[in-house]
């Protein structure tokens, strides 16, 4: 969308009340013929407007995709979001605020897309977000931490993300060591934290999620292991609304627990961790080990018992369940 027609949609979007066509051209100093055309674009991408002859228009709904101003209008956060940006199409959001990131942007900015051409995961890995099948979004903070004291963020987000998920949508999700979340055995989100640290002060950290909402299907490499939002429910959900949700889980656990992994925040995730209790392997070495998952830590890394009885920690990297 070019600027005139974001600016309508964002002095529409502060107020209950009409705006004439003459104000929004002085406003935006343009032609009242070019407010009326671009309210029509915007009309064509789904926003609805109420227009009354001398009173104006009057923003009545946002599209139902993905949106900036839609997302605004139900956030209600103090750091996390308050700057937000909803993209129509990016390369990965991680990326995209990396570079917001270099360039100073203020702690808690938040950059999402309706598609990621080249998504990022875990490990090298791809994560596809074709438009509008996924939400993919990236929250960039400053914490005063060294790299070390940092190890809290992720698992603090993938708690936030598992409540948010089970409170607005009912799925009995769990969370599947260190970040994925699942239902089953099929994963529904996806989260990778990055980070610029220089010595021994972290930059900034980047977080970046990604949930299947409205897949309907999946490639066949991962059909087996990957299910969304709209496959567990057969419902449509507002993803405008349940991303505001998300990020206000995601606040109040992040600021609520000073990025650390508390006892509190450490109970709530064990007790929603899928993977305490199974059989897991893990390499170490180049050696494959076997045992049985039998606590998070309070760094967060899990503690695997093998069979002749001794403990391994399991810091990063994956475990086969
Ligand atoms: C994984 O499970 O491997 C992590 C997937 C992380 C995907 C998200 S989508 C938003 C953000 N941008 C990216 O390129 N990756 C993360």
């Amino acid at each position: 969308m070019i600027f005139m027609h974001e600016k309508i949609v964002e002095l529409l979007s502060q107020t209950e009340d009409y705006i004439s066509g003459q104000e929004l051209s002085t406003q935006l100093g343009v032609s009242r013929q070019a407010v009326w055309k671009a309210i029509n674009t915007l009309k064509s991408q789904g926003y609805v407007f109420d227009s009354i002859t001398r009173k104006g228009y009057k923003l009545v709904a946002y599209p139902e995709h993905l949106n900036t101003y839609a997302v605004k209008s139900h956030l209600n956060t103090n750091l996390i979001g308050k700057n937000l940006t909803v993209l129509d199409s990016v390369t990965s959001t991680n990326d995209y605020l990396k570079i917001l990131g270099a360039n100073g942007c203020e702690s808690g900015t938040l950059v999402a897309s309706r598609e990621q051409t080249k998504g990022k995961g875990r490990l090298g890995r791809v994560w596809q977000t074709k438009k509008d099948d996924g939400i993919a979004f990236s929250f960039l903070l400053r914490p005063d931490l060294a790299p070390n004291e940092i190890t809290g963020i992720t698992p603090l987000a993938g708690l936030a993300v598992c409540k948010a998920i089970r409170d607005y949508t009912g799925i009995d999700c769990k969370i599947k060591w260190p970040n994925d979340i699942i239902t089953g055995h099929k994963k529904l989100v996806g989260i990778l934290t990055e980070l610029s640290a220089e010595f021994s002060a972290v930059e900034y950290t980047i977080t970046g999620i990604g949930i299947n909402v409205e897949h309907t299907q999946f490639p066949q490499e991962i059909a087996h292991k990957a299910t969304s939002i709209f496959l567990e429910t057969g419902k449509h959900i507002d993803r405008n609304e349940f991303l505001a949700v998300v990020i206000e889980y995601l606040e109040r656990e992040l600021l609520t627990n000073d990025l650390r992994l508390t006892e509190k925040a450490l109970k709530e995730y064990t007790s929603l961790c899928a993977t305490i209790g199974r059989n897991v392997s893990f390499f170490r070495n180049s050696q494959q080990l076997n045992g049985v998952a039998e606590k998070i830590d309070n760094n967060g890394e899990l503690v695997v018992k093998l069979e002749d009885g001794t403990l391994h920690t399991v810091n990063s990297g994956e475990v086969t369940v």
